[in-house]
């Protein structure tokens, strides 16, 4: 991983996936509904995955995979592969990665409420960006090869 997480964090992001279990869906779909606000961002994404719900529960599911993982995210390599492969063919960039963040955060606040503590959203929001570098790096990687 490009940025180590400390001890504290990853025991507050393990002490999150519970409640990730119990509100995971609940909360992509608070973060899809937050970051279609931005037109760019939406026209990225194949709206009948949305509809479905499929796109929420995969995302939800691979965050709660990263909490419960995120001392020994060996156990994520293929889920990562597949995220890589799947933001490359739709044409996701480092850019974009921001404005996931700013969904993201305040969505698990709208959902959690006050066990969303400025902790835990300290906390993840670390977790985030250690994930977002690893995937945009190797991304960035298969942008070169292909292009
Ligand atoms: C750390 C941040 C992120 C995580 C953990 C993540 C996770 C995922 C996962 C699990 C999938 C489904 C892969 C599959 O089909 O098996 C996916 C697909 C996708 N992601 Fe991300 N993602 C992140 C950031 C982003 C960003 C920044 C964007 C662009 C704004 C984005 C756009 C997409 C799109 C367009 C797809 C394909 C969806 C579709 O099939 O319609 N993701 N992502």
């Amino acid at each position: 991983m490009s940025k180590i997480l400390s001890a504290e964090t990853k025991a507050i992001i393990k002490s999150t996936a519970p409640a990730l279990q119990m509100h995971g869906v609940a909360i992509t779909t608070r973060m899809y509904e937050r970051l279609f606000e931005n037109a760019e961002v939406k026209a990225l994404f194949d709206q009948a995955a949305q509809e479905s719900g499929e796109q929420p529960r995969r995302l939800a599911a691979a965050i709660l995979a990263y909490a419960q993982n995120i001392d020994k995210l060996e156990n994520l390599t293929g889920a990562v592969s597949r995220m890589v492969a799947r933001h490359v063919e739709t044409g996701v960039r480092r850019e974009h990665y921001p404005y996931v963040a700013e969904a993201l955060l305040p969505a698990i606040r709208d959902v959690l409420g006050e066990a969303a503590t400025d902790e835990v959203l300290a906390a993840w929001g670390e977790a985030y960006w250690a994930l977002a570098e690893l995937l945009i790096s190797m991304e960035e990687a298969e942008y070169l090869e292909t292009t």
